[in-house]
């Protein structure tokens, strides 16, 4: 596939895990086990085919209201998976960021997370962002808060609230918006994951399990992406033009 035609910016929501695990009548844990190491072949796919941001939706701020023990095993994989990954992700020229409420997570976790931060944040290749406690409606109205103090101090007046303004008071500020959103396990649903970040990006269903995920169903979801026809909310010729002319 040409260059121009890969999306710069991924975004996946694994879905599956559970129900991979239960229908090998193995616990759910195994599943998220088989599900974290899907993560890190594909994030490695993803920085060989060159693609610049990859979002993976790991932990959702509703995630913590699941069985007590259920929640502390994902915590103790996460601890495992940043031990491990964090020194892979440094030496493959990756960036790490989060999004969502580090502050929510287990202090050695968040420990572990802002040294991530640190060691990869002049690295130039693809850029890992994990959704961990994350809400797409909770990161919306800290948004709104903030834009709604600077009009309060002055710095603004209410008039000049535009979408670039909501869009660099989000998490995600100075990263594009995912070009392609992969979901798996055939559900049709964004579940509070970038609901303003996704306005106009390609959605591409899998009906396929997450811990079934491989490295084909990438390049497939990136082909189908490959072939879309994105016109913006625009007519086609017109497209055309503003691609043409920058
Ligand atoms: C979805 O399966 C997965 C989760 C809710 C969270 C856990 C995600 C992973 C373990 C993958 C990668 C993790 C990291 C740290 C990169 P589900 O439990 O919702 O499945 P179900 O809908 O079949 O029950």
């Amino acid at each position: 596939m040409p260059k121009e035609r890969l999306p710069r910016h991924i975004a996946i929501i694994m879905d599956g895990n559970g129900r991979w695990a239960n229908e090998r009548h193995l616990p759910r844990h195994e599943g998220h086990r088989q599900g974290v190491e899907r993560s890190r072949e594909i994030m490695r796919a993803c920085a060989d085919l060159g693609i610049q941001f990859l979002t993976l939706y790991a932990f959702s701020k509703e995630n913590w209201s699941r069985a007590k023990d259920e929640v502390s095993f994902l915590m103790k994989l996460l601890s495992n998976y940043l031990d491990v990954e964090l020194r892979e992700i440094h030496k493959t020229n990756i960036r790490f960021r989060m999004i969502g409420r580090l502050n929510d997570l287990p202090v050695d976790i968040q420990k572990k997370i802002r040294k991530g931060f640190e060691q990869t944040k002049e690295n130039t290749g693809l850029t890992l962002l994990l959704a961990l406690s994350y809400s797409s409606r909770e990161e919306i109205v800290d948004a709104v808060k903030t834009i709604a103090t600077e009009v309060k101090r002055g710095i603004i007046s209410s008039d000049e609230i535009n979408e670039k303004m909501v869009s660099d008071s989000l998490s995600t500020s100075g990263i594009p918006d995912p070009d392609l959103l992969i979901r798996t396990s055939g559900e049709f649903r964004l579940s509070n994951f970038l609901l303003w970040q996704l306005s106009y990006t390609e959605i591409c269903i899998l009906d396929k399990y997450w811990p079934d995920f491989t490295r084909n169903d990438l390049l497939q979801a990136i082909e189908i992406y490959g072939n879309r026809d994105r016109r913006f909310g625009r007519a086609n010729e017109l497209v055309a033009k503003v691609e043409t002319h920058g």
